[in-house]
């Protein structure tokens, strides 16, 4: 038996910020940041506002759309890498914010990956007798980031996107997940500061090192070709032709690897779902962020193939293949 997704939620904060906002902060453009990267606003959190908030607000309506009782959960994993703090995990703040008192919990750390990541592990559980896995992303990548560099600060915004995971039937359901890591290149993308190698002191927070640094050309050409090959992997492990894939939620990183990877391919516009013009990259929580519009707005409809593909720091890049 497959496992099942049984609903979907998302939530994003209420602030936006344009790229008009960010041209009065950094040295850009509207045009610069719409032409290179597809993105047009993101959300931010509201102060005070942490990544567990975000990610109650998305399980809850998860639960509501599988028609799920909090005190049913067996296990939630939350994929991030904003926690609201390094200890305890955020997973153990939302299972007790949201009355989930059967539920084990922890994080998983896999960047961009991380929703993908944990979708695989739910996956495994539900298939070796688990009842129901909550799997939420959620990410404050505002928190992460350097307002003054205009590299990374146009891309980023916060997000959070959850699944509930149940046991499906043989022919739907998640039909096959993959995951890679390659550790060679953590520079590509990385916060080098406020952990053990470089523990949180003036120092770190002088010299910028507690925010997101990106090689961001290096790590757009690894991307797509990763994107690609994980979603080849997808394809090719269930016998599936590239042609018979419905709708393609890739992490939402930039629109013109959306547009390579679906390209590559040989994927139609059509089939591919694309909201970071919206919300920018909200890293792990992009992909369930999109699923559940897409759900939403029914471009995923029922019996249809989906295809989940992610890259991200670590280097990380993963894929899942579903059958609505
Ligand atoms: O989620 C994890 C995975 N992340 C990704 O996959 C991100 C991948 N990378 C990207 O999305 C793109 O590489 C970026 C959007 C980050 C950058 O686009 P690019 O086309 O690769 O630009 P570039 O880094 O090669 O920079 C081109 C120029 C540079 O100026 P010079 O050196 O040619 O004079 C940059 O300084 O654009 C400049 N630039 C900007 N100009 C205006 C960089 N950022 C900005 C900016 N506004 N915000």
């Amino acid at each position: 038996m497959n496992s099942a997704i049984l609903g979907t939620g998302s939530y994003v904060p209420t602030r936006v910020l344009t790229n008009a906002d960010l041209e009065r902060m950094v040295d850009t453009s509207d045009t610069w940041i719409v032409e290179r990267t597809g993105i047009r606003e993101r959300r931010l959190v509201a102060p005070g506002q942490a990544c567990s908030d975000l990610a109650l607000q998305a399980a809850q309506r998860a639960l509501l759309a599988a028609n799920v009782k909090a005190c049913d959960i067996d296990l939630i994993l939350l994929a991030t890498c904003t926690g609201d703090a390094p200890l305890p995990s955020t997973a153990c703040l939302l299972q007790h914010q949201l009355g989930a008192t059967r539920a084990a919990a922890c994080d998983i750390s896999a960047a961009c990956c991380g929703f993908v990541y944990a979708l695989s592990i739910a996956d495994a559980y539900i298939k070796t007798g688990m009842r129901h896995v909550l799997v939420v992303a959620s990410e404050v990548m505002s928190a992460i980031t350097d307002w003054t560099d205009r590299n990374t600060c146009v891309l980023f915004g916060d997000g959070a996107g959850a699944v509930v995971l149940g046991q499906g039937s043989q022919h739907s359901g998640i039909l096959s997940t993959h995951l890679h890591a390659n550790g060679r290149l953590p520079e590509m993308i990385h916060v080098p500061g406020g952990g053990s190698r470089e523990p949180a002191s003036k120092e770190v927070l002088d010299n910028k090192r507690c925010f997101i640094k990106m090689k961001g050309n290096e790590t757009f050409k690894i991307a797509v070709k990763s994107m690609e090959e994980a979603a080849h992997e997808a394809a090719d492990a269930n016998g599936v032709a590239m042609a018979d894939i419905d709708v393609f939620i890739p992490h939402q990183a930039n629109m013109r690897i959306l547009k390579a990877v679906s390209q590559r391919l040989g994927l139609g516009q059509e089939k591919l779902m694309i909201n970071l013009d919206k919300f920018g990259n909200t890293s792990a929580a992009s992909i369930p962020l999109a699923l559940d519009e897409a759900v939403l707005s029914q471009k995923v409809q029922k019996g249809q193939l989906v295809l989940l593909a992610a890259f991200g720091a670590g280097l990380t890049w993963a894929s899942a293949l579903v059958r609505w």
